[in-house]
Formats: C-alpha cells, sequence, structure tokens
C-alpha cells in the first residue's frame, strides 16, 4: 500500500510530523536523547517534566532543542498531589519506610529520613513551557484552566489531553485541545483518570478506542498495550490517528531507564505486570516482581502522591547500583514482551516497514467510519 494513506492525516497535519507515532512521556525516565531522536525521525519525542523544578525543565527544553529542529512534546500533569501530602508527618513516613527498610539495608543504602513535603507548582512549570516556546504541550490528570490553555492558543501551541474513559474525552474536547490521547488500562506508567479515581477508569485499549472516536470529533491517539506494527495497525482500524507507544520506547538504549530495567523488558522477562500504587502513591502498572507484589500486600501502608515516589528513591538508588531488579519499580505495560528494538531508530525503521507491509487496514477509519445509530431495544 502507498505509505501516504497511513502517515498523512490530520495528526500528522496539526502535530507537523511525518509519522503519526508518539513516543509517550516516561515521567522521570524520560530523556532527552531519546525525545530528540524520535522527533528527527519524524515521529512525536515526549518528554515528561512532571517531577522537575521550573528551572531544570527550561534547561530540559533547552537541551532537546540543541538536538532536535522538529517539533516535540512537552508533557506536565495538572495535578501535582493527592490530598493528605501536604498534611503529611513523620510518622507515616515511617510507617511507610518500615516495610522498605530491610531492602534499603541489604542493597546498602543510607538511612532514609523525613523531609516535609516541598510542592512544585504546576503554574509555574506552565510558566516555562510558555517562556521557551515548544509545538506541543501535552497532559495528564487533568485539565488546565482556561487561561493556560488560551495562552498556548495564542502562541500556536498543539494541545494533548489524556482521557482513560469516555467522559474524559469528552471534557477534553469542550475543553478546546486539539486530540485526545485515549489511554487503555494496558498502558505502562500512571493511570491518568481525572474525573473517576483510577480504579474505576480501567478500560482496555480494544474497547476505549472506537467508543471515545465515536463521541468526539477530535484526532484521537491509541495509548496503551501497543508493541508492534500489528498494534499500530490494530489502532487505525479502530479509528484513531495516531498511537503513543511507551514501553517499547523505554527499551530503547536512548531512554532514561536502567540497563537493569531495560533488560527486563528486552529479555521475556517481563511475562506479568500489575497495577500498584506503591510505586509513587498513584496507580501505575509496572512488571510484577518481589517489589510490586509487597506493595500490593493489603497491609502495606502507601503515602499520597508524590510522597511515595521520593520514599522509594531511596531503594532505587542502592538498588540499581547493587544490581538488584526484584528490589527496582520496573515500569512497563502489558505489551513489555514485544519489546524487541534496542534503538529508536531500529524501531521506527521496522514500525513504518511494518505497517506499511501490513496494508490495507492501516488507513485510519475515522474519516469514514459510517456513523450507527443505537437501536431502540424491541419489548
Ligand atoms: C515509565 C513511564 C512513565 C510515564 N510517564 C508519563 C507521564 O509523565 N505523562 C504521561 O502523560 N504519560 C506517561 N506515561 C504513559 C506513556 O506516555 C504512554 O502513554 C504509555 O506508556 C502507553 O502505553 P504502553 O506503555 O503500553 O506503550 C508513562 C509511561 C511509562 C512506562
Amino acid at each position: 500500500m502507498n505509505s501516504k494513506s497511513w502517515t498523512e492525516n490530520r495528526l500528522t497535519a496539526r502535530l507537523g510530523l511525518q509519522y503519526p507515532i508518539i513516543q509517550g512521556p516516561l515521567g522521570g525516565l524520560s530523556s532527552q536523547r531519546l525525545t530528540a531522536a524520535v522527533s528527527n525521525y519524524g515521529g512525536l519525542g515526549s518528554f515528561g517534566a512532571h517531577g522537575l523544578k521550573p528551572e531544570a525543565v527550561r534547561k530540559v527544553i533547552r537541551e532537546i532543542k540543541s538536538l532536535t529542529s522538529k517539533p516535540f512534546a512537552m508533557n506536565l500533569w495538572v495535578s501535582m498531589e493527592d490530598e493528605g501530602a501536604l498534611a503529611s508527618t513523620e510518622e507515616t513516613f515511617q510507617q511507610s519506610l518500615a516495610p522498605l527498610a530491610k531492602h534499603i539495608e541489604s542493597v546498602g543504602g543510607a538511612n532514609a529520613s523525613y523531609r516535609p513535603y516541598e510542592p512544585i507548582r504546576f503554574e509555574d512549570q506552565v510558566q516555562v513551557l510558555l517562556e521557551e516556546g515548544i509545538s506541543t504541550f501535552s497532559f495528564i490528570y487533568g485539565i488546565p484552566s482556561k487561561q493556560i490553555l488560551d495562552e498556548f492558543r495564542r502562541r500556536g501551541v498543539a494541545l494533548i489531553g489524556t482521557a482513560t474513559t469516555v467522559d474524559e474525552a469528552i471534557a477534553l474536547e469542550h475543553a478546546g485541545v486539539d486530540a485526545i490521547a485515549a489511554s487503555g488500562f494496558e498502558a505502562g506508567g500512571h493511570r491518568g483518570s481525572f474525573l473517576q479515581p483510577s480504579e474505576d477508569s480501567l478500560t482496555g485499549t480494544m474497547a476505549l478506542v472506537p467508543q471515545v472516536v465515536d463521541a468526539v470529533k477530535l484526532p484521537v491517539i491509541a495509548a496503551g498495550g501497543i508493541g508492534d506494527a500489528r498494534g499500530v495497525v490494530a489502532a487505525f482500524a479502530l479509528g484513531a490517528d495516531g498511537v503513543q507507544m511507551g514501553t517499547v520506547f523505554l527499551a530503547c538504549e536512548e531512554s532514561g531507564a536502567n540497563p537493569l530495567h531495560r533488560h527486563a523488558l528486552l529479555s521475556g522477562q517481563a511475562k506479568q505486570t500489575a497495577l500498584t500504587r506503591g510505586f509513587t502513591g498513584r496507580l501505575a502498572r509496572g512488571i510484577k516482581n518481589r517489589l510490586l507484589n509487597e506493595f500490593n500486600q493489603k497491609d502495606t501502608k502507601i503515602l499520597p502522591y508524590p510522597l511515595q515516589r521520593s520514599l522509594v528513591r531511596h531503594l532505587t538508588i542502592p538498588a540499581e547500583k547493587a544490581g538488584r531488579p526484584e528490589l527496582l519499580p520496573l515500569w512497563a505495560g502489558q505489551s513489555a514482551n514485544l519489546a524487541r528494538c534496542t534503538d529508536v531508530r531500529a524501531l521506527l525503521d521496522t514500525l513504518a516497514k511494518e505497517i506499511s507491509e501490513i496494508g490495507g487496514a492501516v488507513q485510519s477509519w475515522s474519516a469514514h467510519r459510517p456513523i450507527r445509530e443505537r437501536p431502540v431495544p424491541t419489548a
């Protein structure tokens, strides 16, 4: 088939891309190199900057710009902390530290001590994005205020909001975003739900994408469980105009993932993933290992986001040094075992070639699909 038919659509036109393939933001495992490599190829590289202070966000944008002149996305979280984070005490810290303490000791980590929470403000991060000038702003865990969205729109910045349910997609369309990332529960990383609790927003990509496509007029980007060309073609057949892949990019050598983590993704060991609040305090998906299983035990006390994330870092850093993957948060989606390619060029070359080979079904249905009316049930 003519490769034009899947690469040229309203999403690639709006975002200025050659391929409708988005490397999803990878939070703290994002890297400037990965973002730039994907953008240089003609996809959209994204950088997840939610954990960074405003001046660090500025530095990252400048570094990415020094590596690519192509469009890339900066990603932030609209909701920066959970209820209880500001009121958290040393006592709750010690309770959540207790089950980790023996592991921290076993990998030679330093004693973790309590430090009061220092919030980073979403609005301050946004200000940096506006000042530095970016082509695309993607966000998760909510919808920024109209005033903020208008500031981006005035500068021509493309806006991508993330939905985990149909209602969230409709709310994002009302807010005037340019595209919606519809994230099925197979996805690696956090469930960015904002209208209902994450635990009640667990629709899979196969069911979510066509329902979102039916509910909104905007281009939809399918995310979650897409690991190779077959998944991309399936997403297009469901009506998506693009795909957002995270886990398979995490396995690329350009990503910010530790070699132990990349090995777990590439070695076929990632047979089972699960959701947990243990990594950060918010529901997220990772490979099932000893750490994840212990977090998910009924009695384990988890701090509110983002305090749990800071706590877990006391273990992650020495466990990486000690080469102990069973004690690491091994972020991954359900497609983890499909990860094969070890660098961005190899991954995207294979994807582009195979998507073109698979052929006819690729062209997005969104422009042509018949609208089916709901039948009225007969008594
Ligand atoms: C380690 C990791 C961190 C992530 N961080 C973010 C983030 O900060 N913001 C965001 O919108 N999505 C984030 N995601 C979601 C991805 O961008 C992407 O939507 C998701 O990984 C797609 O599903 P897949 O992992 O099955 O490919 C993250 C995913 C992973 C694996």
